[in-house]
């Protein structure tokens, strides 16, 4: 392991945040200029927030890795000179350079996508078409250095299937569907100060973790020395957000950020080989999407914006709400209301006229089904511990669980 790369890694990052933490305030008039605001729903007088932040934070980041791109090939020992080839490389690690090139390279797209769509505001169709374009230049350099699609099978499945089974192209589109997830998964459990970025904060330092215990044991020491790579100045840029976006929030992140951060997980999860580690940590999201899908897929109607309802003489958040008739939904939307209802995880307020009242289906909805009325910053407080939480029990499946299913 390099450990010299790591620590200019680490140097890199520092300076990254020291610049971003004295960028972020004075990038503010420049953005309300460019009428790049957004109204902050949940406080009295809905004031005017510069938003897309994620485009500094995201441009901080890709120098940040463009300044480190030959780090670690100067201390890598396969690149190590040769005094008879008159000081050039005997074997420089082309495969490595264009797997560093290649996530950035979808790292940039997404941002500029996700920019784009700030700006445009884009359709939801488009939102699950960005991520699958910026995450082709990921998969051709995975097909060209590893193109391995075998999966492990758990111990119950192995007289039926075997050890592994290679499942070819479904692979590849498992990895697709990752980014695409990974992207709007965050971007959906927002709409409260400081929430997009405190739950990436905590995914992104899960993974930290995730990959110094792995690299602790000695396994796939490359794959998550990468990881580390990326991570580390995601961290500290998104931790310099954090400071203004936190309530109340003096900038909001945009949908830059959701896309930004999403990508940069998708990548170290797919070159760094622990998709499916990865997914254990979007636990909340995961959640929070298939609570979502009788809205997201128009079972149920969507209003544009599911974000509680701001309660300006107390000062707290109440759950917002969608109404609908019963017999106006298709059979498929009843049988989920039915479901949810049946199982207490929505409200449910029946009119005299039919109509029926209940919460937007969100994790944040659902925090304040179950807590009743709290804070904004209290509401945020309680997600990400939620996400702490989980980032434990994903660390207890991969561990003592994955170690029971698994063993060899
Ligand atoms: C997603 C959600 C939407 C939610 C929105 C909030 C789905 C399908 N879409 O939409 O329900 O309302 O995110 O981000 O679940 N805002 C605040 N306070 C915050 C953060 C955002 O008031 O702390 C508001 C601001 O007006 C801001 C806007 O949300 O301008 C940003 O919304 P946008 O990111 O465009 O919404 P979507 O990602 O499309
Ligand atoms: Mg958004």
């Amino acid at each position: 392991m390099s450990t010299a790369a790591i620590a200019i890694n680490g140097a890199i990052s520092v300076g990254a945040y020291l610049m971003t933490v004295r960028m972020i305030p004075r990038l503010r008039e420049m953005f309300i200029k460019a009428n790049l605001c957004g109204k902050d729903l949940c406080k009295k007088d809905k004031p005017q927030v510069p938003e897309s932040y994620g485009v500094i934070i995201g441009c901080v980041f890709l120098i940040s890795m463009f300044l480190f791109i030959p780090i670690p090939f100067a201390f890598d020992e396969a690149a190590a000179m040769d005094a008879v080839t008159g000081g050039k490389p005997v074997t420089f690690p082309h495969n490595k350079f264009v797997e560093l090139i290649a996530a950035l390279l979808s790292i940039c797209c997404m941002i500029f996508l996700g920019f784009a769509d700030d700006v445009l505001d884009l359709r939801w169709r488009h939102k699950l078409l960005l991520p699958t374009i910026a995450t082709l230049p990921l998969l051709m350099v995975y097909y060209v250095n590893y193109n391995s699609t075998t999966v492990m099978m758990p111990n119950f499945a192995r007289s039926l299937f075997g050890t592994s089974v290679n499942i070819g192209m479904l692979y590849y589109i498992f990895m697709g569907s990752l980014a695409v997830f990974c992207t709007n998964a965050i971007n959906i459990l927002a709409g409260i100060n400081g929430l997009e970025v405190g739950q990436s904060l905590i995914i992104a330092a899960s993974v930290l973790l995730f990959n110094l215990i792995e690299l602790s044991l000695g396994h796939q020491v490359e794959s998550h020395q990468f990881s580390l790579y990326f991570m580390i100045p995601f961290f500290a840029t998104s931790l310099a957000l954090w400071k203004f976006n936190r309530y109340p929030s003096q900038v909001f992140v945009g949908d830059t950020y959701c896309y930004f951060a999403g990508m940069s997980f998708a990548v170290v999860g797919i070159l760094g080989h622990f998709s499916k580690t990865l997914l254990l940590f979007f636990l909340p999201q995961i959640l929070n999407f298939l609570y979502s899908t009788p809205q997201l897929f128009h079972f149920v109607p969507c209003p544009r914006h599911r974000l509680p309802k701001y309660d300006a003489k107390a000062d707290l958040l109440h759950i917002s709400t969608t109404e609908f008739r019963m017999k106006e939904l298709n059979s498929l939307g009843r049988l989920m209301v039915t479901v949810l209802r049946v199982l207490r995880l929505i409200s449910w307020q029946e009119q005299a006229d039919g109509r029926v009242i209940t919460n937007n289906f969100t994790l944040i909805n659902f925090v304040l089904v179950v807590f009743g009325p709290v804070h904004e910053r209290v509401a945020t407080q309680m997600l990400m511990g939620f996400q702490v939480l989980c980032t434990l029990l994903a660390l207890f499946i991969r561990y003592p669980l994955a170690n029971f299913f698994y063993a060899i």
